[in-house]
């Protein structure tokens, strides 16, 4: 059986929720396997529209199975909330969800500590780096340590002490004012006590609509019986901890290993999807070669509503960038793409798209991570005519102005590589397969 994988080719926010409901629908189990509630995936479904931060974009299908692998890390209230949000809107007709019980745990402190320092970056606050430090060094807190609840409080207590001093220090080490240490680190919020009860209690909540289970030994089993697997990958390739634009990155992998780390499966055929927005966007800090600060930045942040699912920050937005999917391409093994808001270059006369840069006066077609030679990068561009016509009723390929098409094809014969979809707007509906 060949199993299938979305994952994000720019710097997040492609869509891959989308194409990933899309795809729902064939197979049997839609898993994630990396990053926390630093991402957000809309889904608009009979024109409701549903925000996802951990569970996987498929939970709208009440007859599949949503995995939450190892690989990711929760904040259990916010989980919590989640599962409360999802069924106040679809009471219990969504999937059947299952948590590793090796994922770890978002805890206060790390949200903390990630306020204090994720500044430079540009995170989301939501404490990712900051956990996904703790589990490698061997002193995170894991669903499974929730068993015993009196182990867990240990835990708790132990690891509150050692957060309380080395906030201290931190907030003394970055000259933070003390009004605003008080804005950062609220009164009861490291308190050991105040911190078991309302985890045990979101927990529980969890416990009623989810289960926390071995889901590697659930994923061999579905293996097993031959049906497709959907894994779900949140962020995007230039946000991979190794691969991405270091150190403005995510701390996970979103890139195409992080299936294996992040589940305990290794799927044996695995069909790669790129999705990859139409034009470039990112939220945060860090370089952005084709970014624009003029009028069509303007009209692709407000024609495409590019702020934030998470954070709600505006995106900084740019031309699409051919060197960046090429790269995407290579690192994940890409088998095909999705191109996602085609809809949203509707109206603009001329379209550019970066196909290579010059760094330090030498053209390189092939993209670099590496961030200080980013910065520097020169774009070269090649013009494209753009379109006018409204395409978000188009249903087919054919159907698409000429110059929407000539696009589409500009990007395929540019990476040799077939787009297999294309959004042409927010809803289920507005898919174009080919
Ligand atoms: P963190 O994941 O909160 O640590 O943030 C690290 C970087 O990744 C920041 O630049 C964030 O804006 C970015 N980031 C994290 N999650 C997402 C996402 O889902 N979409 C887009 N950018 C993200």
């Amino acid at each position: 059986m060949q199993h299938t994988v979305v994952v994000g080719t720019q710097w997040g926010d492609e869509g891959k929720g989308k194409i990933v409901d899309t795809l729902a629908r064939h197979a049997d189990s839609i898993i994630r396997f990396q990053g926390g509630n630093n991402a957000g995936h809309t889904v608009v479904a009979n024109g409701v529209k549903h925000a996802f931060h951990l569970l996987p974009s498929g939970v709208l299908h009440q007859d599949k199975t949503c995995v939450i692998g190892s690989g990711v890390i929760i904040d259990p209230l916010v989980l919590a909330s989640e599962l409360t949000r999802l069924t106040d809107a679809v009471g219990d007709k969504h999937a059947k969800i299952i948590i590793s019980d090796l994922c770890h745990l978002i805890m206060p402190w790390h949200r903390i500590v990630d306020s204090i320092t994720g500044g430079k970056i540009g995170t989301t606050s939501r404490g990712i780096g900051p956990t996904y430090t703790d589990a490698i060094a061997r002193t995170g807190i894991r669903l499974i340590d929730t068993r015993d609840l009196d182990a867990f409080a240990e835990l708790v207590r132990k690891q509150a002490k050692w957060y309380q001093s080395y906030i201290q220090l931190l907030l003394d080490f970055h000259q933070v004012p003390k009004a605003q240490q008080y804005q950062l680190v609220q009164s009861k919020e490291l308190d050991p006590d105040t911190i078991v009860s309302s985890y045990v209690k979101a927990l529980k909540h969890i416990a009623k609509i989810a289960s926390i289970t071995d889901t590697a030994h659930f994923l061999h089993q579905q293996a097993e019986k031959d049906v497709a697997l959907l894994f779900e990958g949140a962020q995007a390739t230039l946000l991979d901890i190794t691969y991405g634009t270091y150190p403005y990155v995510t701390s996970s992998h979103p890139t195409v290993g992080g299936v294996y780390t992040g589940t305990g499966f290794r799927p044996r055929h695995l069909h790669v999807i790129g999705v990859a927005k139409a034009y470039t966007t990112r939220v945060g800090e860090g370089p952005f070669p084709t970014e624009l600060n003029d009028d069509v930045g303007q009209h692709l942040l407000e024609t495409g509503h590019e702020y934030g699912t998470t954070t709600g920050r505006p995106r900084r937005c740019g031309w699409l960038d051919l060197p960046i999917l090429r790269y995407a391409k290579r690192i994940n093994g890409l088998d095909c793409l999705a191109i996602t808001k085609l809809d949203v270059l509707s109206g603009l006369e001329t379209l550019k798209v970066a196909t290579s840069y010059y760094i330090e006066d030498q053209e390189e077609p092939v993209f670099t991570p590496h961030a200080a030679l980013l910065e520097k990068a020169e774009v070269k561009y090649e013009s494209l005519s753009g379109w006018q016509e409204d395409i978000t009723g188009v249903r087919s390929f054919s159907q698409l102005p000429k110059a929407a098409k000539e696009y589409i094809m500009f990007i395929e014969d540019s990476l040799k590589i077939n787009v297999a979809y294309i959004g042409i707007g927010p809803d289920r509906e507005q898919v174009i397969l080919r």
